[in-house]
């Protein structure tokens, strides 16, 4: 089956992460999260796929390339400017490489353990136009909810509804199976949205749209929060196929010097050519790029840092995201807060709870 992925938003709930990195880029387990996205389609057949690029395109294109490293084919369609997600599938018409049978959308923000090919007879066993899976949540009021008949065909879309209006807690799942033909009602080179405007349309129609119920792991990355779940998620053992194992594992790549005081409680994944000093404490779950260096008594502690981050003698990181190349002097403490790449903090300085820090920014 031919896919396509959305990757083409702005991730600005994800910021400052996303303003360097695309969404899709953005490490999971050591990995890019899009080439998790790109396993699971690959494992359902589905590996004929096309990226649907618009802002920071270029680090998706020089990572995957051609897809044969991920065993899979890719091609990318690139949006001048970003035409929403059903838009943005309109768009690749334009490619030589034409969506002409029944086809799988995804939203390139999520990771699921959602069973594609199950998803798939359904959707050719109801003669369904378009099908969408559901997820359920505990709380729906910031999702696109989905009222379904009782054989699963869609009756009415709700986006965020208030709690007096929830009727169920299935949610859109930004995961769809298309026939070929629905294309037609996608206006070309205008912004255009699947949840707001094309699945309404149908519905108004009369075209038949049938929902995917599932209970499969599923997560979208969309703000820090969810970002740090997954993370966690995955080391714990609750993310299904993505997951380390469960229990306190500990992972140690390639060229890691790890000093033999230094007390690591798992889950903890250290990348290679990584340096942990003399009484460092790393508190699971915690995930470590390639090339950190953490000097000696420091305490990381329920965090995710990207690569080449230098953390400075006894510094205390609890519940953050570091990304790429930051520096945190000694004695430096950083909690519940989210650093762009290239931040530095300055010696002895105490972040406030909660703080973002952009790109390139030297704090205190
Ligand atoms: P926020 O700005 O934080 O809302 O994030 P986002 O820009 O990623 O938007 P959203 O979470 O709604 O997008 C869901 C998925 O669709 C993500 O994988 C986006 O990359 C993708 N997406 C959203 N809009 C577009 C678009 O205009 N073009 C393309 N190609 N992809 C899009």
């Amino acid at each position: 089956m031919k896919a396509v992925i959305l990757v083409g938003g702005q991730g600005t709930r994800l910021r400052p992460l996303t303003i360097n990195t695309p969404k899709a880029m953005v490490p999971v387990l050591n990995r890019p999260f899009l080439e998790h996205v790109i396993h699971h389609l690959s494992r359902h057949n589905a590996s004929e796929i096309t990226l649907a690029l618009s802002h920071l395109a270029q680090p998706i294109k020089d990572y995957f390339g051609d897809g044969s490293r991920f065993g899979v084919r890719l091609n990318y369609v690139l949006e001048e400017t970003p035409l929403g997600t059903a838009g943005a599938v309109k768009n690749t018409e334009r490619s030589e490489r034409h969506l002409d049978e029944t086809f799988l959308v995804l939203n390139g923000d999520i990771i699921t353990d959602l069973d594609i090919t199950a998803m798939l007879d359904s959707h050719c066993r109801k003669k369904s136009k378009v099908t969408i899976a559901l997820t359920p949540v505990d709380d729906p009021t910031s999702y696109g909810l989905i009222e379904t008949d009782a054989q699963d065909r869609v009756t009415r879309f709700l986006e965020k509804p208030s709690w007096s209006q929830v009727t169920t807690n299935m949610i859109n799942a930004g995961t769809y199976i298309l026939e070929p033909d629905v294309m037609a009602y996608i206006p070309p080179q205008t912004s255009f949205s699947f949840e707001h405007e094309l699945f309404p349309l149908l519905l108004e129609r009369g075209v038949p749209i049938y929902a995917y119920p599932s209970a499969a792991y599923w997560i979208d990355i969309g703000t820090p929060e969810k970002y740090l779940r997954l993370n966690k998620d995955l080391l714990s053992g609750r993310g299904g196929q993505y997951s380390l194992g469960s229990g306190g594992k500990v992972v140690i790549g390639e060229q890691s010097d790890i000093h033999p005081t230094a007390q690591i409680s798992g889950p903890v994944v250290i990348g290679s050519n990584c340096t942990i000093g003399q009484g460092v404490r790393l508190i699971g779950p915690v995930i470590i790029g390639s090339g950190c260096v953490i000097l000696d008594d420091s305490v990381i502690e329920e965090t995710v840092i990207w690569q080449a981050v230098n953390i400075g003698k006894g510094t205390a990181v609890r519940r953050s995201i570091i990304a790429s190349n930051c520096r945190l002097d000694d004695g430096s403490i950083v909690e519940e807060a989210v650093l762009g790449d290239n931040v530095t903090v300055a010696s002895g300085y105490k972040l406030e709870a909660g703080s973002k820090i952009w790109p390139g920014t030297a704090v205190g």
